[in-house]
């Protein structure tokens, strides 16, 4: 069975994009892959979170994964900074990670660009630390978006540059899953294009947000003053909203709005309406699961504990391998 491994950074919620982009095909893969899910939590250090801060985040994550249908069962869900044995080989790749390479790197040059108060090694070699989040587990796949394939272009260098120097096959180079015709693509409310947490207040629906702030988002997304023509072609705003009502609402409501819109008696009101008790009634079963997994302290450490002894049963291996390779002694 091929092994899929991918990171959760630890930052905020969860909402539609990040569900249908990765989330859903995550739970599908468990079933099909053997699956490596974990929480990057050493990755977050590079902003300099408080003890706080990442207590709580990695926490919220983690029940937001699970309530989603990450089952700890069939894959292995874990907390980075639980397996030390990747900081180790963190440190092994660095020795061999140039810094031309490193300073290249586009996310790289896209964070000391925002923050150049803040250009720490950890962020330069944010590269190689995932490099060996992948290698560590001779990970297959690794599902991730478009902004991550320079990453694992760099993790195949790594791991390449390792075998030809020790001469051997060790590490493999993985490729990225690619999802197909499975991804749908989920815009936000503000007319723009895909749904997302820097694209402001109001603009993407959360898997934990209550009635009201759906409602509330819903009814202020963007629209037009409607058409005048029948059948006319949907500007970018309202054709969001068909393709956020195609996810949430059942076909006949979708053909029916359809139908009003192309005959121009559409009301935007009663379609938001429409759209967000929708959006309600997939939402809060989401945000129940999450609300009850976050009170059950007992249950996230039990599912934190097993995935730590799952993940480590390879990084002990791999970590005692590349020692070997690199020739310390047993
Ligand atoms: N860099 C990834 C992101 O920003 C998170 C991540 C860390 C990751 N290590 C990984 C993803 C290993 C895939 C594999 O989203």
């Amino acid at each position: 069975m091929k092994t899929v491994l991918s990171g959760i950074r630890p930052t905020g919620n969860l909402h539609l994009g990040n569900y249908f982009g990765a989330l859903k095909n995550f739970v599908k893969m468990q079933n099909e892959y053997n699956c490596y899910f974990f929480i990057a939590d050493l990755h977050s250090l590079t902003t300099h979170p408080t003890p706080e801060n990442i207590q709580a985040n990695v926490k919220s994550v983690l029940a937001q994964y699970l309530a989603a249908g990450l089952d700890p069962e069939k894959a292995t869900i874990y907390i980075q900074s639980d397996v030390p044995e990747v900081a180790e080989l963190y440190l092994y790749l660095n020795m061999n990670a140039y810094l031309g390479e490193l300073e290249r790197c586009t996310s790289f040059k896209d964070k000391i660009r925002a923050n150049p108060q803040n250009i720490n090694a950890g962020l330069l070699t944010y590269p190689t630390l995932m490099a060996a989040d992948i290698l560590i587990h001779r990970a297959d796949f690794v599902p991730v978006g478009k902004d991550q394939e320079q990453h694992l272009e760099m993790t195949r260098t790594f791991a390449k540059r390792f075998n030809r120097m020790y001469k051997n096959d060790y590490f493999k180079t993985p490729k990225a899953f690619n999802f197909g015709e499975d991804l749908v693509k989920i815009p936000g409310l503000n007319g723009t294009g895909k749904m997302g947490k820097s694209e402001g207040e109001g603009n993407a629906i959360y898997l934990n947000d209550d009635e009201k702030s759906i409602r509330k988002k819903v009814m202020r997304a963007v629209t037009d003053s409607g058409p005048t023509e029948p059948n006319q072609k949907m500007p970018d705003a309202i054709a969001n909203l068909f393709q956020l009502m195609n996810v949430v609402s059942t076909p006949d409501t979708v053909a029916f709005f359809t139908e009003k819109y192309n005959d121009c008696s559409i009301r935007y009101g009663d379609l938001k309406k429409q759209l967000a008790e929708d959006m309600i009634t997939f939402v809060n079963p989401f945000r129940e699961k999450i609300e009850a997994i976050m009170a059950d302290e007992k249950y996230l450490n039990q599912v934190a504990e097993l995935g730590k002894e799952k993940a480590k049963e390879n990084t002990s291996k791999t970590i005692q391998e590349v020692r070997e390779i690199i020739g310390f002694k047993k």
